[in-house]
This record gives structure tokens, sequence and C-alpha cells, in this order.
């Protein structure tokens, strides 16, 4: 162990299970925070905890914060990886207040009262926080308003805490495009398996991301050969936000 715990959301997710993976090979504590189960989880701590009610009241939030702080025991809290999100889908005159409100709670919210609450502890270990936002943040498609609207919130988040936060806590972003995922694949619901194809080649890379790729980035922005990078977004893509789509 390297005496540093990893707070990961979204820890019983794909991505978020390829997270606790990665940090806890690299030797920190894990503490993953899911509404799920965490079966399988590769995590030293699990903790079962609502982001919406995270945000929605103050005592769970204390309660929920004191609860990362014991878990993390003698470790120093030196990573908050905010990966939990909720990826609500819907043309613009059905998206309900509740896909709004559940979209920008838990994927912008949450991750800024973490980091919030846990503050002195990452100040403390010389820490840093990685968001994960997504490709939504800069270029998206029909139907992922509330989706796209959280994500860039969380973008702008992440170069706000930098530059408030300066060089007490590095802050950067990690923007996926497609990564092999069941989140991905709901997008895809309804549709044919020759879409999923069409967007593997969609990418100039000619396959689309796995989550352990993700999360050795995320491995990487956290570490000490990361010590000048802060108010980052690294978008991890396959080139695919680098391409001309037109016809010709
Ligand atoms: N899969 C992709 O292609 C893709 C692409 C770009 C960005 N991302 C981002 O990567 C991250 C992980 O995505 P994933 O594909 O692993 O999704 P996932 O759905 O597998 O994981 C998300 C996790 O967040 C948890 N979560 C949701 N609401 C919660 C709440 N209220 N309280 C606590 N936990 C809650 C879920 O239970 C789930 O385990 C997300 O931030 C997502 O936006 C994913």
């Amino acid at each position: 162990m390297n005496n540093r715990a990893a707070v990961i959301t979204g820890s019983a997710g794909s991505i978020g299970r390829a997270l606790c993976k990665v940090f806890k090979a690299a030797g920190y504590k894990v503490i993953g925070v899911d509404i799920k189960d965490q079966d399988g989880v590769e995590a030293d701590e699990w903790l079962h905890g609502d982001l919406m009610r995270f945000v929605a009241d103050d005592e769970y939030r204390d309660r929920m914060l004191g609860a990362i702080k014991a878990a993390s025991g003698d470790a120093k809290i030196g990573v908050l990886c905010n990966n939990a999100a909720e990826q609500r889908l819907a043309r613009t005159e059905d998206v309900s207040i509740n896909d709004w409100q559940v979209s920008l709670d838990v994927n912008l919210t949450a991750p800024f009262l973490l980091a919030q609450g846990l503050l002195k502890d990452l100040e403390n270990a010389g820490g840093s926080v990685v968001n994960i936002a997504s490709i939504h943040a800069r270029l998206t498609k029909p139907e992922f308003v509330a989706y796209a609207t959280s994500k860039s919130g969380l973008v702008g988040l992440t170069k706000a805490l930098a530059v408030d936060l300066g060089g007490r806590v590095r802050v950067n972003a990690i923007c996926p495009a497609a990564i092999d995922t069941p989140m991905l694949r709901e997008g895809f619901e309804g549709r044919s398996l020759s879409d999923l194809d069409s967007l593997r080649l969609c990418h100039p890379a000619g396959r689309i991301g796995q989550p352990e790729e993700v999360a050795e980035l995320a491995l990487w922005l956290a570490s000490p050969r990361a010590s000048f990078v802060s108010g980052a977004c690294y978008e991890i893509d396959g080139a695919i936000s680098s391409r001309l789509h037109d016809p010709a």
C-alpha cells in the first residue's frame, strides 16, 4: 500500500470497477461508493451511498463524508474520482424535471460537494480530483440534453476548482468517447447491432475504448508524474473528436 486512499464513486459500474482494480493494483486503499451492490468490486472498503440524497440531505451528506473518512483509516485520502453518473436520454420536449434534476445532482452537484467535503483531506495528502466527464461535454447528439449539459458543467467545474484551489489540490477531467460498457449499449437500445459497428468505424482508431484504458489515464492523472497537470480535460476517444464528419 502507498498509504493513500482513493475514493471512487460509481464503483459498481463498468468503468468504476476498472478504476478500483487499477488503483488497488497501484497500492491505493480503494474506497468504493455506489448505490448498487458492489459484488466482485476490487475495493478495500465498500460504502453504500446514494448521491442524490447526498446532494439533498445535509445530515446524510455529513454521515457519508464521515463514513468515507472513517473507511480511509490510517491512509490519507489522496484521490477523489467522481465517476458515478446517470444518463437520462430524451428529446427536449420529453425531458422531465426529474430527469434533469437527477442528471445535475449526480453528475455535477455531487462531485462538487464531495470535493468540498474532502478538501482538507485531499490538501493534506497533496492529492487530486479526477472527474470522469464525457465527450458529450463538447460534442453531443440528440436525446443527450440533460446528460450533455451535466457533463459540460463537470468540465467547467474541473477548471473552476483547479483555478480556485491553485497549488492546494489538482483537479482534472477525463472525457471518454464510446467505452464498451452497458451504459454505452443502453444508448443503442432498440437499434440494430450494425449501429454499434458503425460507431466503432466512426472512431479513427477503428474501435471503441475499454474501461481499463480510462482507469489507466485516471491513475496517471492522480500520480505525482502529473504534478503540473491541473485544470486539464483529457479526451480519450480514438480521435473521433478530431474527425470531420462530412459526406465527402
Ligand atoms: N460508457 C461510456 O461509453 C462512457 C463514455 C463517456 C463517459 N462515461 C462516463 O464514465 C462514468 C462511468 O460510466 P459507466 O459506463 O461505467 O456507467 P455505469 O452505469 O456502469 O456506472 C455508473 C455507476 O454510477 C452509479 N450511480 C448512479 N447513480 C448513483 C447515485 N445516485 N448514487 C450512487 N451511485 C450512483 C451506478 O449505480 C453505477 O454503478 C460515468 O461518469 C459516465 O458518464 C462513460
